[in-house]
């Protein structure tokens, strides 16, 4: 799967990539700084309709958001260093929930991700359009 966002479609691309999706509930997001992944996961959010608002989870490393089917944790583990801390921080709980986690630098903690981990590369194409691509770890 691979698919071009530009910042004035990305609600309809994000409602195309739920769907290429399918089932997937852990989906890490490689990308540098700025490439696009928290606009990306606040747009999977909002037409999942959740209903609590939200912010970056740059300083809090796990954001849970409630919607009609659920919860969706976004997890940012910039911050973090390995693994150890991020199975401090609740990280393997949430993979483990049964709910869907939406994660940002996964490459801190690599080792704790479920072998059903989907991985979308993010990749920067001009200042409002992005390549999303699904590839290997
Ligand atoms: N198509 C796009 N998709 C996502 N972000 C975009 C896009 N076009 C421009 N941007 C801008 O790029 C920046 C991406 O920042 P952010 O989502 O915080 O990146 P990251 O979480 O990867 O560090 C935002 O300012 C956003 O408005
Ligand atoms: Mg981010």
């Amino acid at each position: 799967m691979e698919m071009i966002v530009a910042l004035a479609d990305i609600y309809e691309k994000a409602r195309q990539f739920w769907q290429a999706v399918n089932d997937g509930k852990i989906i890490a997001f490689h990308g540098e700084m700025g490439s696009g992944k928290t606009t990306f996961i606040h747009a999977l959010c909002e037409v999942k309709h959740v209903s609590s608002s939200f912010s970056s989870p740059t300083f809090s490393i796990i954001n849970e958001y409630l919607f009609p089917g659920g919860a969706i944790f976004h997890i940012d583990l910039y911050r973090l260093k390995d693994e150890d801390e991020a199975i401090r921080a609740g990280v393997e709980d949430c993979f483990y929930s049964g709910n869907i986690c939406l994660v940002e630098w996964p490459e801190k903690a690599p080792g704790i991700f479920p072998e059903n981990t989907l991985h979308i590369y993010v990749d920067f194409i001009d200042s409002r359009t992005r390549r999303l691509r699904l590839g290997d770890k």
